[in-house]
């Protein structure tokens, strides 16, 4: 296994540029460029996996499907972290875990997609075929820049490298600060429930800090790194070989991909004799798979087996997306092979309940969305499964905005109707949970969890007021 052997692999959604000879160009100037994190930054997430992975922390990886360039500026960048931070504070609060922070974010350019062409209708009505959209980091949007570019991918670069230069600065400057939670933008937030919930918590933190200090235990607001700061790691598909390969730096402890602390093998390049996997088994880096209804139980220990040989804890997050429908059915078989496996309490169970439950939109079918009720079904029939299975549900794998006003996925403390959808739908790709669609997920974890930690079997009175427009009538409680 060489830096390069998955070159001799099939690749799945490769993408073909006309001009090699441009492409060559770019990937020796990246080559060149330093690496956008570091391994040190990679062994800090790794250790805090292996932490995940024992049940001593959770774990919240979010942030948009498909990130565009342009979201590469102070406002939307400051919109997701400040809503990352307070989802996890939420988490820690319930679940009473350190939370580890992934966004899909720095580097969430590149997009598998279905069909590499689309038919699209121009003003005039002439139908045309174009090639599809596959990200910023391929090609663009406009009909007249669909040919792949591969100037792009130094663009993925910089605009990744800027992004995570704001991210850096914005935490050490003490927006992170745990004394000053009010300041994380919940003021936009019209659901009386979840103000009044948000100020029971950091009323809740901001008391105990008070009493720490009087009795002499608070290690003061500027020298508490632990109070003052966080982690945030970043992360994306792994789906652009080349752009992963020429970032990927050996050490003398192997291999890093410095283009992100993680990456995920997508549901539809995770072939085991193809290039991707021989590409995510050959670095250091933890690493994500996505597991969807097409993974047979035998496949997924092949995998385990083929990119954590060494039997690496917290190495590989299993991110499950089978869908609302179809969990019961599938999920229990594949932790019971992960049980009956060399794997058994090595792999991180993480739950996305987002990609199989996307459908397109009653009113208008031309537009993808996701019903609120699927999200949280999927999530509570995993979390119960989980329990069921004596195993256990390690952390969430979400897509949101933390953009004002987004209207994408139906449903949820809003009451976000179908008709809604058009007023602000602004996603490239798949349709992302608003602010507090997404804090509704984050209370309801936050409170079946901390049942789940008090032995409660039910879920609490608190979730079925939340939530009570939003459970189907058939599920059972977790
Ligand atoms: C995604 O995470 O955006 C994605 C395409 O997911 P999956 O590979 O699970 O379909
Ligand atoms: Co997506």
């Amino acid at each position: 296994m060489g830096k390069d052997s998955w070159r001799e692999k099939r690749i799945e959604q490769d993408v073909k540029y006309t001009d090699e000879a441009h492409l060559k160009r770019v990937l020796s100037q990246l080559e060149s460029l330093p690496g956008l994190v570091t391994p040190v930054e990679i062994d800090r997430l790794r250790e805090q996996m292996a932490q995940v992975a024992d049940g001593n922390a959770f774990l919240l990886q979010c942030g948009d499907c498909a990130e565009l360039f342009s979201y590469c500026n102070p406002k939307q960048i400051e919109a997701k972290l400040k809503l990352t931070l307070l989802m996890s504070l939420i988490l820690i609060h319930g679940v009473r875990l350190p939370v580890v922070r992934i966004g899909r974010m720095a580097g969430q350019y590149a997009k598998p997609r279905s069909k590499p062409t689309e038919v699209v209708e121009l003003p005039n009505g002439e139908k045309r075929t174009v090639l599809s959209f596959r990200g910023d980091n391929v090609n663009g949007l406009g009909l007249d820049e669909r040919e792949p570019d591969p100037e792009r991918l130094l663009s993925a670069y910089f605009h990744s490298a800027a992004t995570l230069n704001y991210v850096r600065s914005w935490i050490s400057s003490g927006y992170a600060d745990l004394h000053a939670p009010h300041a994380w933008s919940f003021h936009h937030v019209q659901s009386e429930y979840l103000q009044r919930e948000f100020t029971r918590i950091t009323d809740s933190i901001v008391d105990t800090l008070d009493f720490m200090k009087t009795v002499g235990a608070d290690p003061g607001r500027h020298n508490s790194n632990a109070l003052s700061t966080v982690d945030y790691f970043v992360s994306h598909e792994g789906l652009m070989l080349e752009y992963e390969s020429v970032l990927t730096r050996d050490t003398e402890q192997g291999p890093y991909d410095l283009s992100a602390h993680t990456i995920w093998l997508g549901d539809r390049t995770r072939q085991l004799d193809g290039a991707h996997v021989e590409f995510f088994r050959s670095i250091r880096n933890p690493i994500g798979i996505k597991v969807g209804p097409s993974m047979s139980a035998e496949d997924l220990i092949r995998i385990l087996d083929i990119v954590n040989p060494n039997l690496e804890k917290g190495r590989v997050t299993l991110i499950s997306r089978y869908g609302a429908k179809k969990i019961n059915d599938l999920l229990p078989a594949h932790i019971r092979a992960v049980k009956n496996s060399r794997h058994n309490g090595l792999v991180i169970w993480c739950c996305d309940p987002m990609h199989g439950n996307t459908i397109s939109s009653p009113l208008n079918p031309s537009i993808k969305t996701r019903m609120f009720t699927d999200i949280v079904k999927e999530l509570t029939c995993s979390l119960r499964i989980h329990a069921e299975e004596e195993s256990r549900l390690g952390g969430v794998h979400l897509e949101l905005t933390g953009d004002e006003g987004v209207t994408e996925c139906i449903g949820g403390s809003m009451e976000l109707s179908d008709e809604d959808l058009s007023r602000r739908y602004l996603t490239y790709c798949d349709p992302r949970l608003n602010y507090e669609q997404s804090l509704d997920i984050a209370f309801m974890i936050s409170e079946v969890l901390r049942a789940q930690r008090k032995g409660t079997a039910a879920v609490s009175d608190t979730i079925v007021k939340v939530l009570a427009h939003t459970i189907d009538d058939g599920e059972e409680s977790p």
